[in-house]
């Protein structure tokens, strides 16, 4: 079959991909690992699909696999092939980056960190490896509160790149972190205004919000949590109506899961941008995940030395998690 220059246009050349897909990994030993932010069609056709820490477990523990396809972005295909290293780990596109991750410079964080040389360095697990390696241990959104709580009490900690998800543990933790100033910008454009009219629009809904959103917004959450965090409220909790203000890609698994609960998504202050979608998670389509698969690229790999230093962290996270 010529899949060669398919684009996706039809549910037939749909159904060829997929097909063409499932053979190329088990002719490989590949296994796709996608996040809950991917298109629905490469989340259906992942063996596994998680949050961030779900993501890196994985990685970790698989066994009998020649090929990592991660679909998501490049740090999590990073922190793959730093658990990793016998695997080839292989994205769709190799240009699916992080805004948040992009907010702090390896260079610049560690002349930061010359200003706290007594500090404990904790980092959200959405950076480079530059930054991974100057930090003492990573955190997800899924268990960052529970690792700065193994800390004491009065443990200086600075805390990068996110100014949100840092805020948001200083407040539930009573930790002063010192902040780097970074953010994402999809969750940074979640519209307050247009929030509190949606919560008038459906006055029993529930609302989910991811922490990595200013404060005004997680002020007025349900709960707050990484996206499999939300999921699982969604599933456990009696309500039928829930406002999710998160990259609208979870929708796709929350309602999977929940088929008779309704499911409404937060817009941006723009609401002529699609901001409440990731551009760089829908970089990665089915024709790119074929195409990588086939070809065995884009590859990601890490320099030894930082992979080395970056272990240490990324290990010391999942002890603690
Ligand atoms: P989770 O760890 O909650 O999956 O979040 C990852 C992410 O990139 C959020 O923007
Ligand atoms: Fe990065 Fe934000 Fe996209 Fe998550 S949603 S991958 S933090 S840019």
């Amino acid at each position: 079959m010529n899949v060669e220059n398919m684009s996706i246009t039809t549910p037939n050349e749909k159904d060829k991909l997929v097909e063409e897909i499932k053979r190329l990994k088990r002719e490989k030993k590949a296994v796709v690992l996608a996040h809950y932010y991917q298109r629905p069609e490469i989340q259906d056709i992942a063996d596994h699909i998680g949050d961030s820490l779900a993501l890196a477990r994985y990685a970790s523990t698989l066994k009998d696999v020649n090929i990592i396809v991660l679909c998501g972005v490049h740090f999590m295909g990073e922190t793959a092939k730093i658990l990793s290293p016998d695997k080839k780990v292989l994205i769709p596109d190799i240009e699916a980056g992080c805004s948040l991750a992009d907010s702090c410079d390896a260079a610049e964080f560690k002349s930061f960190l010359k200003k706290y040389p007594d500090h404990t360095v904790i980092s959200y697990v959405n950076t480079s490896v530059g930054v991974k390696a100057l930090t003492d241990v990573l955190v997800t959104s899924g268990n960052a509160v529970k690792i700065v709580e193994t800390f004491p009490k009065e443990e200086k900690i600075v805390f990068g790149p996110d100014r949100n998800l840092g805020n948001y543990i200083n407040s539930i933790t009573g930790r002063e972190m010192v902040l780097w100033d970074g953010a994402c910008h999809v969750h940074e454009q979640f519209s307050m205004e247009k929030l509190l009219q949606l919560k008038k629009d459906y006055p029993n809904a529930k609302v989910l919000v991811h922490p990595e959103c200013k404060k005004a917004l997680r002020l007025l959450a349900d709960k707050v949590g990484s996206t499999a965090a939300l999921i699982d409220y969604a599933r456990s909790n009696e309500a039928k109506e829930f406002i999710v203000v998160t990259e609208s890609g979870i929708l796709h698994e929350l309602e999977k899961l929940c088929p008779d609960k309704c499911f409404i998504a937060a817009p941006p202050e723009d609401a002529g941008c699609a901001c409440n979608e990731c551009g760089y998670m829908k970089l990665n389509t089915l024709k790119k995940l074929y195409e990588c698969l086939r070809d065995e690229k884009p590859e990601i790999n890490v320099d030894a030395d930082i992979a080395e230093a970056a272990r240490k962290p990324i290990e010391r996270m999942l002890e603690l998690s």
